[in-house]
């Protein structure tokens, strides 16, 4: 279970708002895509449910309970820049990723417990493709490979609830395509709960079984920074036909398809 809710959260830095009244129920083992333009907050919504930040206003709860005060090992993250241990090794990055969910106070495993979690870890290198460069350390990789790396080390740690941050942005096609089908069965295997901001429509209405569309719904031309940005989206996308809108703040005429939707968004 790791269900999040947002209860009337506001972010402010200084005198500009960043998110506004922001309200919203995450379901237990959903895959949320997040969509938004650049500065709209969205990295600053992820660090919230990480707990790395508080809200200026309002509540983050998860399972119905505040979040502890610290980030913990039952969230893990993928940063939109690279995070990996410069000093540990592929394999190494990925062992630790264990380690750390199994022994999260020493971070160390021995004897029989050590050699189970280095054959998982080596799997899940080969899983993103790294298998070839499992003994390079990161600074030794290209920036793909690095982002392939931080993701492998952060389902590593088995977290109930992943957050994802443009994970895929620097990825090639091809490359990318292969860190969809690992994602996808990985999610639903262990029932994680997701919740991934990304640029591209057509990862965020694929991989996603709902869509939050965050925008400043007003803007001051003479105070940019007056209003924070809402969910002004919000898409069910587990159901075929029109797509079933969860909530909007913008009025709409009739219910679009879930493709006229996509490509309004991709045109707006
Ligand atoms: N610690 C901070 N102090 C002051 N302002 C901040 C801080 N963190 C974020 N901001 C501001 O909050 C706004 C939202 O930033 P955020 O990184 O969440 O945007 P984003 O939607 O993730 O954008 P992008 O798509 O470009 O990654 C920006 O205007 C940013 O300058
Ligand atoms: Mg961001």
């Amino acid at each position: 279970m790791s269900a999040i809710s947002v209860r009337n959260v506001w972010v402010e830095y200084g005198d500009q708002i960043v998110l506004e009244n922001v309200d919203l129920d995450i379901a237990s083992g959903a895959f949320v895509s997040v969509v938004g333009p650049s500065g709209c907050g969205k990295s600053t919504f992820l660090r919230m449910v990480l707990g790395q930040e508080r809200p200026s206003r309002g509540r983050f709860l998860i399972d119905g309970k505040p979040l502890p005060g610290e980030p913990g090992p039952d969230r893990g993250v993928v940063f939109q820049r690279y995070s990996v241990f410069p000093h540990l090794s592929v394999v190494g990055n990925v062992l630790a990723g264990y380690e750390f969910a199994e022994s999260p106070f020493l971070g160390k495993l021995f004897g029989a417990r050590r050699r189970a979690a280095a054959e998982r870890a080596s799997a899940l290198v080969d899983a993103v493709g790294l298998g070839p460069h499992a003994e390079k350390y990161p600074s030794a990789l290209s920036g793909g490979q690095q982002q392939r790396l931080a993701i492998a080390q952060a389902l590593a740690r088995e977290p109930k609830v992943l957050l994802l941050d443009e994970p895929f942005g620097a990825l090639d096609p091809g490359t990318r395509a292969q860190m969809h089908a690992l994602i996808r069965p990985l999610w639903k295997e262990r029932g994680m709960t997701v919740i991934m901001v990304t640029h591209d429509l057509k990862e965020a209405f694929g991989l996603g079984t709902r869509l939050l569309a965050f925008d400043k719904p007003r803007i001051d031309p003479q105070a940019p920074h007056r209003y924070g940005a809402r969910i002004i989206y919000d898409l069910d996308l587990t159901r075929d036909g029109p797509v079933p809108v969860l909530g909007f703040s913008k009025p709409i005429e009739s219910s679009p398809t879930a493709e006229e939707t996509q490509r309004s968004m991709t045109h707006a």
